[in-house]
């Protein structure tokens, strides 16, 4: 593992130019500078505020969907309050730049599309989107039904609506974790951006490409089971780093 040298900026950079498939993971530290929340920061990350079983779980949603519904609520208000910051820029930039470039986040805010990102799989749901809690009909909602202290009735069975978020406990998507699978299995470079890695599948998705070769590179400002494992790892913020791998790679081309 090496760190943020320039040797280790220009390694980097030097693996991404030959590079012909690239998988990119991020998770909540990519729009840490954004302003928006990480989870496990033991300072402000979410899950030292705020307690995962009751805002995260069917469970907690039965027991209280006021509370459930207005705390989303919240985090989606901070979301569009937020503006895409230069890390998600430059990885805007580098799927316009390389051949195959496989965005994954883990994130279900949408300021990688706000930043001009074109196909993200977001693995773990998207929180500006929603469906019935019961028969799982799509919703869009009015700002009222947004505003409301309760959850929405669902129009096709009267179920409470919920933001589409996975929750802990529930399966992430198929469709877009096959999608994920396959491109991580195919892909020739891993780039792992903000993330703690603790949470699996989508931690698993590295580790797999690395199994079939790839070599993988981390940015995160501190060392994670993921940053153990990277051939680099840049530790700073990805705000900062992204713009200047992206720098060397116009130089290098
Ligand atoms: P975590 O809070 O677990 O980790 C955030 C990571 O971002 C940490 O390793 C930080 O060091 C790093 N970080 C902070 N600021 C950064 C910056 N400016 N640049 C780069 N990295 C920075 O968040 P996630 O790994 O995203 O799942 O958490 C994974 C999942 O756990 C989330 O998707 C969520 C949560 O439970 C669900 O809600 C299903």
């Amino acid at each position: 593992m090496s760190t943020n040298t320039a040797s280790a900026l220009s390694a980097a950079a030097s693996l991404l130019r030959q590079a012909r498939r690239i998988v990119c993971l991020t998770g909540s530290g990519v729009s840490a500078e954004s302003g928006v929340a990480t989870f496990r920061n033991v300072e402000n990350g979410l899950w030292a505020r705020f307690d995962p079983q009751r805002l995260a779980t069917q469970e907690g949603f039965a027991a209280n969907p006021g509370l459930v519904w207005q705390w989303y609520m919240h985090r989606l208000d901070a979301v569009e309050q937020a503006q895409p910051n230069p890390g998600h820029s430059a990885l805007a930039e580098l799927e316009h730049r390389l051949p195959v470039f496989t965005l994954v986040t883990q994130n279900v805010d949408d300021l990688h599309e706000r930043s001009g990102s074109r196909h993200v799989l977001h693995l773990h749901g998207r929180i500006n989107r929603f469906h019935c809690n019961v028969c799982g009909f799509d919703h869009d909602l009015r700002s009222s039904e947004r505003r409301a202290t309760a959850p929405p009735r669902c129009i096709a069975c009267g179920g409470a609506v919920r933001p589409s978020v996975v929750w802990f406990g529930e399966p992430l998507p198929h469709r877009l974790l096959d999608k994920a699978w396959q491109a991580s299995e195919r892909c020739d470079l891993f780039l792992v951006v903000g993330t703690s890695g603790l949470v699996y599948p989508a931690a698993q998705l590295p580790l797999l490409a690395q199994q079939h070769g790839a070599p993988i590179i981390d940015i995160n400002p501190e060392v994670t089971p993921l940053s153990e494992q990277a051939e680099i790892h840049l530790a700073g913020r990805s705000g900062a780093l992204l713009p200047r791998l992206l720098e060397l790679l116009g130089k290098e081309t």
